[in-house]
């Protein structure tokens, strides 16, 4: 690994870090050299694997919703790393209902999490972050910026992430903090939910228009191999001079036709 990308002296938190693209994440960032704090609010369900090498890798629970629980969390991690360089805030829910039939609590739930648990999140790195810098890189998705049937909370939620990622580069960089966004298009557990909510019939047509729709594959991607990298080059000093982007990272899902 090249000196900008080699993690070693980086202190990383990392929501999300139960499963999906969050555990993925925690571990090859620590893998690369960086001491990482992985937050979820849950603990892994298949275990804690061990890191392959370099860093380390210490779990916390944490909800991102909750300013409360987020504060102690994250003062927590920046006491036991000794500060904080970078926040992958990767948390997220998403739920699938018609848009005539949201109600208030789902609206809340989803809205919540994704949206206020990003300002919360960011809020709090900002606090360790401000005086030497660092970076911040929120997890958006597609469908904040073209629409997603059936999630339109979601979608929503997703919006707001991409418009205060933004928002936050402009009013932030003066502190040497870049913000960063990403559209991911990954093979999860959050995603195997949603396959399992389709008929057989709707499997076959989403997976067709999948086909068609990702040149790299036709279809999702692998935490490991296709995010976790990027992440480790976001976080790196080699994308020091890059703020306010939505990078999608999706085989080519979301480019403009
Ligand atoms: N997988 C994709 O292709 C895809 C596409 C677009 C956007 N995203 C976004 O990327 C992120 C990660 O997606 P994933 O597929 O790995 O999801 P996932 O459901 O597999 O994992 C999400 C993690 O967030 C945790 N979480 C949920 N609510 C939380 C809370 N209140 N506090 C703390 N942790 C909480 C969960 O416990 C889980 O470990 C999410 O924000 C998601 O919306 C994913």
């Amino acid at each position: 690994m090249s000196e900008t990308t080699h993690l070693s002296g980086k202190r990383i938190i990392v929501t999300g870090a139960a499963r999906g693209i969050g555990a993925s994440a925690a571990r090859a960032l620590a893998a690369a050299g960086a001491t990482v704090t992985g937050l979820d609010i849950t603990e892994p369900s298949s275990g804690s694997p061990e890191v392959p090498g370099g860093g380390r890798l210490t779990r916390d629970l944490c909800d991102v919703s909750s300013r409360d629980s987020v504060t102690q969390a994250f003062g927590r991690a920046a006491e036991s790393m000794g500060g904080l360089d970078v926040l992958i805030h990767v948390a997220g829910v998403q739920r699938y209902t018609p848009a005539e039939a949201i109600t208030d609590d789902e609206w809340d739930l989803v809205v919540g999490i994704n949206a206020r648990g990003t300002m919360i999140t960011n809020q709090a790195a900002f606090v360790h972050l401000k005086d030497r810098g660092g970076r911040i890189i929120n997890f958006a998705s597609a469908a904040g910026a073209l629409g997603l049937r059936g999630c339109a909370h979601y979608a929503a939620s997703k919006g707001a992430v991409l418009a205060w990622t933004r928002t936050i580069a402009q009013e932030w960089g003066q502190y040497g903090i870049s913000a960063n966004a990403i559209a991911p298009g990954m093979w999860t557990p959050m995603y195997d939910a949603t396959r399992a909510g389709m008929t057989p019939e709707q499997l076959a047509a989403h997976d067709k228009g999948m086909a068609a729709m990702i040149p790299l594959g036709g279809k999702l991607g692998d935490p490991d191999t296709d995010m976790a990298p990027v992440l480790v080059f976001l976080a790196s000093d080699a994308s020091r001079f890059i703020t306010g982007q939505t990078l999608a990272v999706d085989g080519g899902l979301m480019m403009v036709r």
